[in-house]
């Protein structure tokens, strides 16, 4: 038989990475010490404490049964008081947070419970990727909207054509930004909120690395009054506790929108491993012993890289937070281009900015998830790259 594969996964090309990868690997294979700078994956283990509680609830045989899709009480109670204590805010443990397996499965379900086919949703430029899958799954439509340098990489909502306003649905954000670095101020989602109840879209902003700020801590959507009435905000256990491979995420905000998405997860998935979950609990109950020596470690690396790129002719404003360096090369000339040459000149795979986004072209993306070492060898060989040799 000929198994044809559906049009739908037609609208998921393997990613501009693939194929820098495959490439990095050829280097590899040549005998390269190849530093890659391309994903953001935390190099650093788990804190020891979550991990013996991981170990701990593993051996407990309550937890072996199925989970509740939502997620344990027992997190979600962790979760509203961390909120308390973090942003003053309450949550309420039942019906206004919810587990997600990873928040990008989250991002990816979130959708399908407010979008319709035909309907829109407003998507940054450069972005996080995982924004337009459910969009593409449930037939929206997708709309770019432009995060420049000009604007410290916030959308100009007054530019969004009112005609596409008018059949949006839904609007996706994130700060602390990836790819960007750059931070949003609670002025600004005062203005975002005030925006999405006047042309009623719903806002998901996407605060994964809420907790890896540079300077002031990075404000929650959620404080402004009458978010509520429109938006959800997603977290993530991958960067704040260095727990990637773990994968837990959450989502709090609107109970209407919370309970939907649980809803729909319940035809989906059975949530994640109740040993697990109860770690990130212990996680939560002790952000405040180990949540802040992670963030001074990525503020370290991030201003010793940055201040590196800067003396090698590299054009950036600092990131304000998350785990990236978002920055225009030496020389004019395009992503790839430049991503290309480190790589074969330096043995540093970076991402191409334009993987992000039109908007993104010109940019490379460096992630601050590799050792202390290996950043400093590689800001090393960036800083001895003659890019004169690119345009010949
Ligand atoms: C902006 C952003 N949101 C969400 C995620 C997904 O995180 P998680 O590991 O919780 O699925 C990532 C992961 O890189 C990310 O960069």
């Amino acid at each position: 038989m000929k198994i044809e594969l559906s049009h739908k996964l037609s609208s998921f090309k393997p990613f501009l990475f693939e194929e820098l990868y495959r490439r990095e690997r050829a280097e590899r294979a040549r005998g390269k010490d190849i530093i890659s700078l391309a994903v953001g994956d935390p190099d650093i283990p788990t804190d020891r404490r979550i991990v013996a509680d991981a170990i701990k609830e593993i051996k407990n045989g309550r937890n072996h049964r199925y989970p509740n899709t939502k997620g344990n009480e027992n997190l979600r109670k962790e979760i509203s008081a961390w909120h308390k204590r973090r942003f003053g805010l309450d949550f309420h443990h039942n019906d206004e947070v919810s587990i997600l397996i990873g928040s990008k499965e989250g991002i990816a379900h979130l959708p399908f419970v407010v979008m319709n086919e035909g309907d829109y949703c407003l998507i940054p430029d450069p972005t996080y990727p995982t924004y337009r899958t459910g969009v593409v799954l449930c037939g929206g439509h997708i709309h770019d909207v432009p995060l420049e340098e000009k604007n410290g990489f916030l959308p100009d909502l007054g530019r969004i054509p009112q005609k596409v306003v008018n059949k949006t649905k839904l609007f996706f954000l994130n700060y602390p930004n990836n790819p960007t670095g750059a931070g949003a101020t609670l002025d600004f989602f005062k203005d975002l909120v005030k925006w999405a109840r006047r042309n009623g879209v719903v806002i998901a902003q996407d605060a994964a690395y809420c907790d890896i700020y540079f300077g002031e801590p990075a404000p929650s959507i959620m404080q402004v009054a009458g978010a509520r009435d429109v938006a959800v905000e997603f977290y993530s256990s991958s960067k704040t506790y260095c727990m990637a491979g773990w994968r837990i995420g959450w989502v709090v905000g609107n109970s209407k929108l919370v309970c939907a998405l649980n809803q729909l997860k319940e035809n989906i998935d059975s949530g994640p491993f109740n040993a697990i979950q109860n770690a990130v609990a212990y996680g939560l109950k002790h952000h405040e012993e180990i949540v802040p020596p992670i963030r001074a470690r990525f503020k370290a690396r991030a201003e010793r890289f940055c201040s590196a790129l800067h003396h090698s002719g590299w054009r950036f404003p600092d990131p304000k937070g998350s785990c990236f360096v978002w920055a225009r090369p030496p020389v004019k000339c395009s992503s790839l281009d430049a991503v290309l040459f480190m790589l074969e000149k330096a043995a540093i795979l970076t991402a191409p900015g334009s993987g992000f986004g039109k908007c993104g072209e010109g940019y490379v993306r460096f992630s601050l998830t590799e050792p202390d070492a290996k950043l400093a060898e590689a800001a090393r060989r960036i800083k001895a790259l003659d890019w004169a040799a690119l345009k010949k």
